[in-house]
């Protein structure tokens, strides 16, 4: 479940093309099980109707500060009262530039300059042409925004609408949702450096054919997500899966095991906290082939020979416990049964102070799975559920072991 659920939006829209993807942001708020209220400037109307926002909001949208329906005739003070914060997407240069000075001309900025700045924050989404984005009036506003305690999306790269191409986009409605979902998730791990591997691994036998397994890395991914929604800085060390990469979060695409080991190897120094879900190949064979092995019509099969692959876990355990504790490592275990049992054994045998176990089975491609989490001191299950929501109950687990 989203941390967005239940949560009162107020949806501000000034000036700019970039107003289309509003609505979209709106919709995606409402189903993310946010109430949300939309607030527009005369500028937003030349852009988008309140006919659209009022059917995606289910709620009649507020253009004026001198709206007849309040019976106070103060939309600004009821409507940033009841918020849970303001957002306005798109901000517009122009909208920015009003709210560093306090200006409040019309019911938006009125509402953002009336809102009690300790329980109500403003977050604005700006939009504009390059050249504005990096005009230095705009990068002194930007800057004194911030300092102001406004909490400044970034913006997105590419080709605008007037022709020219580079930063100032509005960022998509999913990825506000993503900065909006993280800006509200509490930031148990603030500060930390985290480094997760996840997918397969992929043994090549010739140039053609491989070894692989059903790993979909879905629950790394939601885990490196996690991590990222509660403040950390991740890296991702993924085997081939073609998973989309979590909003902020750093991406190291590997093959097999023996490049998942290097990658780790090579971003380990400075993290806080390893969580190795990748399901990692056993063995691979013990050489490629050049070239692709033919069928020679004799009917007989290639001979094929294995060797271990390096465990990836066990090494980083072992020196982390050789540095007496400076990274926190989590380890997962797919079993087939005896859950507790092969869990226990295989986190005293890898050395880590948390093993987490799942039947393999049961959760490979899955959306959903539970966990077992085997620590020193017993076990405590994480029951069925999404494997988004249970990333985030052991991410929260992981805060708890680190304060
Ligand atoms: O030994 P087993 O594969 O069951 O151990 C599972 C745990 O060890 C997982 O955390 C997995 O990511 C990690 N592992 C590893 N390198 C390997 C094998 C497993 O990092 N070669």
């Amino acid at each position: 479940m989203s941390t967005l659920a239940g949560k009162h939006i107020v949806l501000g829209l000034s000036g700019g093309i970039a107003a289309y993807k509003s609505a979209e942001l709106c919709r995606a708020l409402v189903k993310a099980g946010v109430t949300v209220q939309v607030v527009m400037t005369e500028a937003a109307e030349q852009f988008m109707t309140a006919v659209t926002l009022q059917a995606l909001s289910g709620r009649p949208v507020y253009t004026s500060q001198w709206d007849p329906r309040e019976a106070n005739n103060m939309a600004h003070i009821n409507l940033s009262r009841e918020a849970d914060a303001i957002v306005v997407a798109p901000a517009s240069a122009d909208f920015m530039a009003k709210l560093l000075h306090g200006g409040a001309d019309e019911l938006l900025s009125l509402m953002c300059l009336a809102r009690p700045i300790d329980k109500v924050p403003l977050i604005v989404a700006p939009a504009m042409n390059r050249q504005m984005w990096s005009n230095p009036a705009t990068r002194r506003n930007v800057a004194q925004l911030q300092a102001d305690g406004i909490h400044v999306l970034d913006v997105g790269q590419g080709d605008q609408a007037c022709g020219e191409t580079g930063d100032g986009r509005m960022l998509e409605a999913d990825d506000i949702l993503e900065e909006l979902e993280a800006f509200f998730t509490p930031k148990v791990l603030a500060g930390r450096a985290v480094l997760v591997t996840a997918g397969p691994t992929y043994e090549a036998i010739d140039p053609v054919r491989g070894i692989t397994n059903l790993s979909s890395g879905k629950m790394g991914f939601a885990i490196a997500r996690a991590a990222r929604l509660a403040g950390a800085e991740v890296t991702l060390i993924a085997g081939p899966v073609s998973l989309a990469t979590p909003r902020g979060v750093k991406r190291v695409n590997v093959r097999s095991a023996r490049d998942m080991l290097l990658a780790v190897q090579a971003h380990l120094p400075a993290q806080g906290v390893f969580v190795a879900t990748a399901a990692v190949a056993d063995w691979r064979p013990d050489h490629s082939a050049e070239q692709k092995i033919k069928k020679d019509g004799s009917g007989q099969t290639p001979e094929l020979a294995f060797v271990e692959n390096p465990d990836i876990l066990a090494t980083v355990a072992q020196s982390a416990a050789a540095q007496k504790g400076a990274l926190f490592c989590v380890g997962f275990a797919a079993e087939s049964h005896d859950l507790l049992a092969h869990t226990t054994a295989k986190r005293l045998r890898k050395l880590v102070p948390l093993l987490v176990g799942n039947i393999g089975p049961a959760t490979f491609g899955q959306d959903d799975n539970a966990l077992l989490l085997v620590d020193e001191a017993g076990a405590r299950e994480l029951p069925h559920a999404s494997k988004q929501v249970l990333a985030t109950q052991l991410i929260e687990d992981i805060g708890q072991r680190l304060k």
